[in-house]
């Protein structure tokens, strides 16, 4: 293992989840189903998934309220490992907050009310001092913070010349362009992002494909379109295609984020590229198989099981 030390830019939220048989139409009311409370936020969650994963060190980039739910984050992040000195108090604002539905399949839909993520500023990025960015192997964005925020981010981890991970979540076409993807070492949409950032339907291998050369066409290194139970595609200098373990879905939130915070880490650890890629994804397929977004990621040892498992 080499430095296994990650920084991660992205959000803080509080998710408030129901799970019940099915999603509610618009204008539609479903009784019936279960509730719970569960720490979220697609930066906090990815950086959780490191933390529970073996990273030596994994600061996040982000901000809070000054408020409980921003109080009680930042005590469950520390409670995790995560070093949240980077993290912005801003007075005024509250802290996010993520409505959360779960349908019996595991299938869900999130509203989120960003609150004080939206405070982070390109000069909250640039305050940040070079050495935090030199001790880390990786930087990992995602795009609940302010994309201006993030190209700043990635901007000065490609300049200390440290790998660059962008997980356009929730897609944003402000970065599906070369001025932005020549900062990126690898990015990681899903189908839906892949397609609203090319503009091509990705429904299928052949056209995630297909997206993800056009989006490494635009700068990036490496385009990893992930397509959940169907695995993902992984496009660079070559194309190859991984297959998702099988497990029986609870609850798909954070899977993408449980993907992406262990790639940074397997990364970060000198793993190569497909092997990141394969232990990546059974951490995801493990998170899916229980609720919540941060009370379902995995642990060192569970995500070696299943990967060695898969592996023979
Ligand atoms: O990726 C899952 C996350 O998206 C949830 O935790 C929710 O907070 C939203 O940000």
């Amino acid at each position: 293992m080499t430095q296994a030390a990650i920084l991660v830019l992205g959000s803080i939220n509080t998710d408030l989840v129901v799970r019940g048989t099915r999603l509610p139409a618009p204008g539609e009311t479903v009784l019936g189903g279960t509730f719970f409370r569960a720490a979220g936020g697609k930066g906090a969650n990815q950086a959780v998934a490191a933390a529970r994963a073996g990273a030596v060190s994994v600061s996040l980039i982000a901000a809070v309220g000054d408020d409980d739910l921003g109080r009680e984050s930042l005590a469950g992040l520390h409670t995790e490992g995560v070093g949240c000195d980077l993290v912005k108090r801003v007075q005024g604002e509250p802290s996010g907050v993520a409505l959360i539905m779960v349908d019996q399949t595991g299938q869900n839909c999130i509203s989120v009310a960003s609150g004080a993520n939206l405070h982070l500023t390109p000069a909250d990025i640039d305050a940040i001092d070079d050495g935090r960015f030199k001790q880390s192997a990786v930087l990992l964005a995602c795009l609940e913070a302010p994309v201006e925020a993030v190209i700043r981010g990635l901007q000065r981890g490609r300049q200390m010349g440290r790998a660059t991970i962008l997980n356009p979540a929730p897609a944003d076409s402000a970065i599906a362009s070369p001025d932005v993807l020549k900062y990126v070492d690898i990015i990681t949409p899903n189908e839906t992002e892949a397609a609203l950032l090319t503009g091509q339907p990705v429904q299928d291998a052949a056209q995630a494909i297909a997206a993800g050369k056009r989006l490494v066409e635009w700068g990036c290194r490496h385009a990893i379109v992930t397509m959940g139970a169907r695995g993902c595609v992984v496009v660079g200098d070559r194309v190859r295609q991984v297959a998702a373990l099988e497990v029986q879905a609870v609850d798909a939130t954070a899977a993408g984020d449980a993907f992406n915070g262990t790639l940074a880490l397997a990364l970060a650890e000198g793993k190569d590229l497909m092997t990141a890629v394969g232990w990546a994804g059974a951490a995801a397929a493990l998170s899916v198989t229980r609720p919540g977004a941060q009370p379902s990621l995995p642990r060192r040892d569970e995500i070696d099981e299943a990967f060695r498992g898969r592996n023979g």
